[in-house]
């Protein structure tokens, strides 16, 4: 008797957990679809910068973390481009660490069956983020292999068939909310898993157009393919509450020249007015992104510089971590030019991150704790290479004047009134040492090695009256 009772108990509650859970993606579907439908009476509009309040966080942000992942992690190898032969940025695996990482496409699309991540607690990760200043994050929802990290309902790659349906991303988004941190989805559009997408598998070769299709069906192949995608960022845009910026990663198809930018950015905004979207799908977004490099001049409006912190993209478990130092000069560099700097890191594939990640963050959070105001939602000053020798950055009434570890000598400014007083951040004392001639409106200060660290050494200089330079 008492047995029956149990098991009919144990039935109840999983007749129950099933209606919740269908209930539950039902409500998801509906949701999705729903915004599918407004995509059939969007029209494309001609893009322009977006002037929502809600998305002015963005050129203030700084500094924010950018996470490839994926079933790439856990064999250590470069996200997606594992599968393709001669990558030329795969090089030194061969060179340096002597293994060769092209997998080739069959044995790459065997990892899905591995990656299922025991260790995942992005609470842990975006804490970290947040304590070292940074103020968005970006995770790669679906790279170039097509491999969503939520349950899609479009295309069987997705952890909907391989992982029980598991959904990474509400953790990750859940977290980034908890530690006041911006929600950002990287999505590449190019789908190398999708059926039909032609891609060659071999850098060196051009890419062919393989499927002897008339123009008519290869139209058609697109406009399914389109609906597949749309479909995809369709759950992404509704599934998450508010997403903060979308992160395309090329947009393209064999022998199709409309990709449909106008009207699918007129339409990821229809549904999440207050996005904020990089220009990688048709080349349109509300900033630039030069990858890897500092541009040579400062970039025209709102901008971010990704690069990566320990060589690669994805998880790397051997190559080392640039040093503090390094990350410093970047983001001081960046802001300067009132840009940002989108950090990255590759995740173990069991969802945990190398020590170093968390030890870099805490002592970049340290330096932060006395210097990050003259950085994080600090303005640039894009010309100050014109009349500084150190690269400044500024709020009301106060100019940060940043003395990396390469600079040697007096800091010099000229054109510039006499400061009011001048304090350094670092080790928060007033800096008595300075001199300032009149004549050539020359200030110079003179810092004492002493007074260096390897990091970067912030002189705040008050103003009673802030000259007037070229601000952002
Ligand atoms: C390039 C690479 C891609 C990487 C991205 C990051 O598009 O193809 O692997 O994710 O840059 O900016």
């Amino acid at each position: 008797m008492f047995m029956r009772k149990i098991c009919l108990y144990f039935f109840m509650l999983s007749v129950f957990c099933q209606c919740v859970y269908s209930q539950d993606s039902q409500t998801l579907r509906a949701l999705s679809l729903d915004a599918l439908k407004k995509l059939d009476t969007v029209e494309p509009v001609p893009f322009t910068r977006t002037t929502h309040s809600d998305a002015q966080w963005f050129p203030e942000a700084s500094f924010s973390l950018f996470i490839h992942w994926g079933i790439h992690s856990v064999a250590g190898l470069e996200p997606s481009w594992a599968m393709m032969k001669n990558c030329p940025w795969q090089q030194d695996f061969y060179e340096i660490l002597g293994w060769d990482p092209y997998l080739g496409k069959e044995n790459y699309y065997k990892l899905l069956k591995e990656f299922n991540p025991p260790n995942y607690d992005p609470d842990k990760w975006i804490k970290a983020a947040a304590e070292a200043g940074m103020r968005y994050a970006v995770i790669t929802t679906k790279h170039h292999d097509g491999y969503a990290l939520w349950p899609s309902e479009y295309g069987e790659l997705s952890t909907k068939q391989y992982m029980d349906g598991r959904d990474l991303l509400r953790p990750f988004v859940d977290a980034c909310r908890k530690y006041g941190l911006k929600v950002g989805f990287y999505f590449s559009p190019r789908d190398w898993g999708y059926p039909g997408y032609s891609q060659s598998m071999d850098y060196k070769k051009p890419f062919e157009f393989p499927h002897g299709w008339t123009n008519e069906k290869n139209q058609e192949a697109f406009d399914r393919f389109y609906e597949y995608t749309t479909g995809q960022l369709s759950e992404l845009l509704t599934r998450y509450g508010d997403i903060d910026l979308i992160w395309f990663d090329g947009m393209g198809w064999q022998g199709i020249d409309d990709i449909r930018t106008e009207k699918t950015l007129a339409w990821v905004r229809m549904i999440q007015p207050h996005i904020v979207i990089n220009p990688r799908w048709g080349g349109k977004g509300d900033f630039t992104t030069p990858e890897g490099f500092m541009p040579d001049e400062p970039p025209e409006g709102w901008w971010e510089n990704c690069v990566s912190w320990s060589g690669h993209w994805g998880y790397s478990p051997h190559a080392p971590f640039m040093p503090d130092s390094w990350v410093l000069e970047k983001l001081v560099k960046i802001r300067s030019w009132g840009g940002n700097l989108l950090l990255n890191i590759g995740p173990a594939g069991d969802g945990s991150m190398r020590p170093e990640y968390y030890e870099g963050l805490s002592r970049i959070g340290k330096w932060m704790d006395l210097c990050g105001e003259s950085i994080i939602g600090a303005d640039g000053i894009r010309n100050w290479y014109s009349f500084s020798n150190v690269p400044v950055t500024r709020r009301a009434g106060v100019w940060y004047l940043h003395a990396l570890p390469s600079h040697e000598g007096s800091i010099t400014l000229e054109g510039v009134p006499k400061p009011q007083k001048i304090e350094m951040l670092n080790f928060n004392v007033p800096i008595t040492w300075f001199t300032y001639d009149e004549k050539t409106q020359k200030l110079s200060i003179n810092v004492s090695m002493t007074m260096r660290d390897n990091l970067d050494n912030v002189m705040k200089v008050y103003w009673d009256e802030e000259p007037d330079m070229q601000v952002k």
